[in-house]
């Protein structure tokens, strides 16, 4: 059988720099070499061909991205078109997906998955937000491509959304894009997915100062168990938004009584060392089944 190739680019900070060798020795014992550290931002097109330091990635089994969620816009243009020619992990199209929190909305409420209650309207349409106010009480305003908790903001009265408007309207957007406020206990889980199937839960806590569970927001991770309903969601939202690869954040609305998808995210952090002393120790489980997609997908028929 020909040898098998693939290409990695994956992150070094918060122990990604020990995930990384553990993953080429192991595609190594199934024969398969990896070309690390390809950044796509260095990369070059030509002609048929996609070069990163004389290295033709179309003539790859396989790319594996697994680095900064925000990528330029070259970065993903180029993700792009590798993946129009070569197998990716995660697909561009999946991975472009979760980028986007209304489009993730959009496709998982249309696939039968609780989510936050949202509208997205033209930027011009303020009426409309004043409509959706009055009927929701509370909402938060998101960024659609934004991570880390950044940029949420919690409109909480009318009032509130008046004061807002001249400074949405300052900032140039294209549209709006808002969310009903959900009640929960500022706790959420997250579920982290490999083809298919469940590795991980853990929680994180919003800090006693904001609503937010995003550690960048003050929240803190804790160990949490899932049960079966919560595993479950994520499985559907993995599948809906075609990742192969996926971390779920999931709330509890104490409202409906339902657990509800927030989003999905393409390349969730394997547990840092800080975090595997708190005993968090998903990262060899989770490897080997990134390992098994690998092969999987580079197998030569
Ligand atoms: N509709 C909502 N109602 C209440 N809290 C929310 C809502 N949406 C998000 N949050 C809180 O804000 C955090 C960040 O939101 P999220 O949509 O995950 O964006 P980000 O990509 O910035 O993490 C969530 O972890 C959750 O704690
Ligand atoms: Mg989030």
């Amino acid at each position: 059988m020909s040898n098998r190739k693939i290409g990695m680019w994956l992150y070094s900070n918060g122990g990604g720099d020990k995930i990384q060798k553990k993953i080429i020795k192991k595609l190594k014992e199934r024969d398969i070499e990896t070309v690390n550290n390809i950044n796509l931002r260095k990369a070059i097109a030509k002609n048929g061909h996609i070069l990163h330091n004389d290295v033709k990635l179309d003539k790859l089994d396989l790319f594996f991205s697994y680095n900064a969620g925000e990528q330029t816009q070259y970065q993903m243009y180029l993700y792009q078109a590798l993946n129009r020619v070569i197998p990716m992990i995660n697909s561009y199209d999946a991975f472009a997906l979760t980028e986007d929190k209304f489009h993730t909305s959009f496709v998982l409420r249309n696939n039968g998955i609780q989510t936050a209650d949202y509208k997205l309207c033209h930027r011009d349409d303020g009426h409309e937000l004043k409509k959706i106010i009055k009927k929701w009480d509370k909402m938060v305003y998101k960024p659609t491509d934004g991570w880390g908790g950044v940029g949420l903001t919690k409109i909480e009265s009318e009032a509130n959304l008046d004061m807002l408007m001249p400074f949405l309207n300052q900032m140039d957007l294209r549209y709006f894009y808002v969310e009903k406020f959900i009640t929960y206990d500022n706790t959420d889980f997250r579920v982290d997915i490999v083809n298919g199937e469940f590795v991980s839960c853990y929680g994180r806590k919003a800090s006693g100062t904001d609503w937010r569970t995003n550690v960048t927001s003050g929240g803190s991770v804790f160990m949490r168990e899932a049960n079966d309903e919560i595993i479950d969601v994520a499985l559907k939202a993995c599948k809906a938004t075609g990742v192969d690869i996926g971390g779920v954040d999931i709330i509890y609305d104490q409202e409906k009584e339902e657990y509800i998808v927030l989003e999905v995210n393409g390349i969730p952090a394997f547990a840092t060392p800080e975090q595997e002393k708190m005993g968090l120790n998903f990262n060899n489980k989770k490897i080997d089944l990134i390992v098994d997609l690998i092969d999987k997908k580079t197998k030569k028929k």
